[in-house]
């Protein structure tokens, strides 16, 4: 049956490949919205712990795309003014949204140590993952 810690299991098995198999992919987690509340909880993830766990929507890159439902990629996170720093060696951040019947219900948020390192190839890689994902949840 499709429990919730077998779900963690799987996704965390796709933050693990992420992060070996890509080398400028150096954070990989997933968020989700909790329940009804305008807020998203950190799920399985791979990289320096953070202590962002709990993100306001409209808050940072991730608490951005809650509300947008839009793919953002950040390519240099200094220049961003609405960020939340997790750690001071990423340079670079890409967050896409996850639907599941339509709703953004969570999403994908991978950070990097090398400047500008995300191109269209990303989005659409990270689409396709994040629309596997959703048949999972
Ligand atoms: N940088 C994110 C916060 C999450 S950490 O990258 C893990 C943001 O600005 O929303």
């Amino acid at each position: 049956t499709n429990t919730k810690k077998a779900t963690n299991e799987r996704l965390f098995a796709i933050c693990k490949l992420l992060e070996n198999q890509i080398v400028y992919y150096n954070w990989v987690g997933f968020y989700f919205r909790n329940g009804d509340k305008e807020e998203l909880i950190l799920g399985p993830y791979v990289g320096e712990p953070t202590e962002h766990t709990i993100i306001p929507f409209g808050k940072g890159i991730c608490g951005q795309v809650a509300v947008s439902n839009k793919n953002f990629v950040v390519p240099d996170v200094s220049a961003q003014d609405n960020y939340i720093a997790c750690s001071i060696t990423v340079k670079a951040e890409i967050v896409i949204p996850i639907f599941v019947n339509g709703k953004n219900i969570g999403q994908i948020d991978i950070d990097s140590n090398t400047p500008d390192p995300f191109s269209e190839k990303d989005e659409h890689f990270l689409e396709f993952v994040c629309n596997e994902v959703s048949k999972i949840l």
